[in-house]
């Protein structure tokens, strides 16, 4: 996993719980590089669960609420990073159709040891989009929150459902319609 989506995520946990928090959830956790993360560097998936799974346990907060909360935090982290990976969309839908096959490809282009999700369109018209994410690291808290946050950039709003196709969470259905 990219260090990018560590950095941001002791990030977020410095102003949602404090540093303190942050001290806690590393030094509990045996963790490969010590807590150190560059935003370039790559480090074992396993220490991000080592990370939110401490979280959880210091905040009592569901691990799952979490991710999924992190997933609202990154968005803007990952779009102010990397502003030319978004500045050819003008609205949300238009975004979301285009991740598998360009944000992401750009992504891999950047960083080309990133581990992506696959996102396959099922539908789409001007209203609403149906996509089925699949990884083998079940984010799709995290993908929820991000979709989120992909309708506030552009100053709108969606209703997000989503199914589990597998109960680990590493194939989900979305259904995402535009409010408004
Ligand atoms: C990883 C979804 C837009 C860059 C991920 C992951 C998810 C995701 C769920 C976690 C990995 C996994 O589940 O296997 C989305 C969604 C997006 C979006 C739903 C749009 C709403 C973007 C944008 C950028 C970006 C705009 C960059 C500007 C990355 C990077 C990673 C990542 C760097 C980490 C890869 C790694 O750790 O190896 N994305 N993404 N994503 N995404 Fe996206």
């Amino acid at each position: 996993m990219k260090g990018i989506v560590f950095t941001e995520f002791l990030e977020m946990v410095e102003i949602k719980f404090g540093l303190e928090t942050v001290d806690n959830i590393i030094e509990n956790g045996h963790l490969p590089s010590e807590g150190i993360y560059t935003s370039v560097g790559t480090y074992e998936f396993n220490e991000m669960v080592t990370l939110i799974t401490n979280l959880s346990e210091e905040t009592k907060i569901p691990a799952g609420d979490l991710i999924y909360a992190f997933g609202l935090y990154l968005f803007a982290g990952l779009a102010n990073s990397h502003p030319e990976v978004i500045k050819n969309y003008n609205s949300p839908l238009g975004l979301l159709y285009c991740i598998e096959d360009h944000i992401h490809v750009h992504v891999k282009k950047l960083y080309p040891d990133a581990e992506l999700p696959t996102f396959k369109i099922l539908d789409k018209t001007d209203t609403k989009i149906v996509m089925v994410y699949s990884s083998s690291r079940g984010l799709y808290r995290l993908a929820h929150g991000l979709i989120e946050k992909a309708f506030e950039h552009f100053g709108g709003s969606a209703t997000i459902t989503y199914d589990l196709l597998k109960e680990d969470g590493t194939e989900v259905k979305f259904d995402i319609v535009q409010n408004g």
